[in-house]
């Protein structure tokens, strides 16, 4: 049985397989309506979500299973003190597959070593997001046609975004990749990505404080929300979190066909007036985001679909 903790958990060449049954199923998807019919995907979220939640509800439904699970904390037994363990082992009698979101790094990791079904990992604090980084994989894979070869411009809060953190340990293994790392100098990655990642993989990387200046470079900007309920206190996230607004004037220095890209929820970070832009595509990433984890709900179910 396998669960998915981080992207590294599959090979290059098995998240090739998985993004060619996502994109078989967005053109396709009557024949995958039925291929979980009587199976059920628990989401146990600790932590509040919007989209990935319900991504992963949607992308269950279109497969033909059922859902089931809770979306905050207090609406569970973890409120009565129940242990991630004992929560993991009670879902296996009700589920196939679980979905878990915890604020606490490592929390799925745990889940999975008890649990008798395969455990995602849908976010675990500042760690790792790697059903978001298959959606960005997708994303990008879908509309420029190549994961390799590409100037990524990350902006944002470095730090404590997890979504960052996962597509840079996801992206490092492909050809010609070259970051820039845009955030103010309290919000740059974490050493380990640095060291252990950026440095150790011999990638090109730079880290900048000024967005505009390196516009005309990217081929992509992911830009990110500065996370709120990561910071130890309100003045510092006040301070820093309108540091970077993306708005026209902005795109005017960017390439014809650069793709912003963002996992959402945006605040201010990018003004309403780029959503009209063709470049801006952080709504058809939510698109993605449903087929990449229906194919991936496959994948660790072990569902094949024929093609009669
Ligand atoms: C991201 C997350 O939860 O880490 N959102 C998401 O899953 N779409 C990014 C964020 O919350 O800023």
């Amino acid at each position: 049985m396998r669960h998915l903790m981080s992207p590294l958990d599959f090979t290059v060449e098995e998240l090739d397989q998985l993004l060619d049954l996502a994109n078989d199923i967005e053109k396709n998807p009557n024949k995958y309506s039925h291929a979980c019919d009587g199976k059920k995907l628990a989401t146990l979220f600790y932590e509040p979500s919007t989209r990935t939640r319900l991504s992963f509800e949607a992308a269950m439904m279109n497969l033909g299973g059922n859902v089931l699970g809770f979306s905050s904390a207090s609406s569970s037994s973890a409120s009565k003190g129940e242990s991630v363990s004992d929560t993991i082992k009670m879902i296996s009698c009700y589920a196939d597959i679980c979905a878990m979101r915890h604020p606490k790094e490592g929390a799925p990791l745990v889940a999975s070593t008890k649990s008798s079904i395969p455990v995602i990992n849908a976010g675990d604090g500042g760690h790792q997001h790697p059903t978001q980084t298959i959606t960005d994989l997708l994303t990008i894979r879908s509309l420029k046609g190549r994961l390799s070869n590409l100037t990524i411009g990350l902006c944002g809060d470095l730090k404590f975004g997890r979504t960052v953190h996962s597509l840079i340990n996801a992206l490092v293994r492909y050809e010609n990749i070259t970051f820039v790392l845009i955030s103010p100098e309290e919000l740059k990655i974490p050493d380990y990505i640095r060291e252990d990642v950026l440095i150790q993989n011999n990638v090109t990387f730079k880290e900048v404080e000024r967005l505009e200046e390196v516009m005309p470079e990217l081929d992509l900007l992911y830009m990110t929300r500065v996370q709120r309920e990561r910071f130890f206190n309100e003045e510092d996230y006040v301070r820093l979190k309108d540091r970077y607004i993306l708005d026209m004037k902005k795109m005017s220095y960017a390439k014809e066909d650069m793709l912003v890209l963002h996992p959402l929820p945006r605040v201010n970070e990018i003004s309403v007036e780029v959503d009209n832009d063709p470049r801006a595509a952080y709504f058809k990433q939510v698109q993605y985001g449903v087929y990449a984890r229906m194919a991936l709900i496959l994948i660790l179910l072990e569902i094949q679909v024929s093609e009669h």
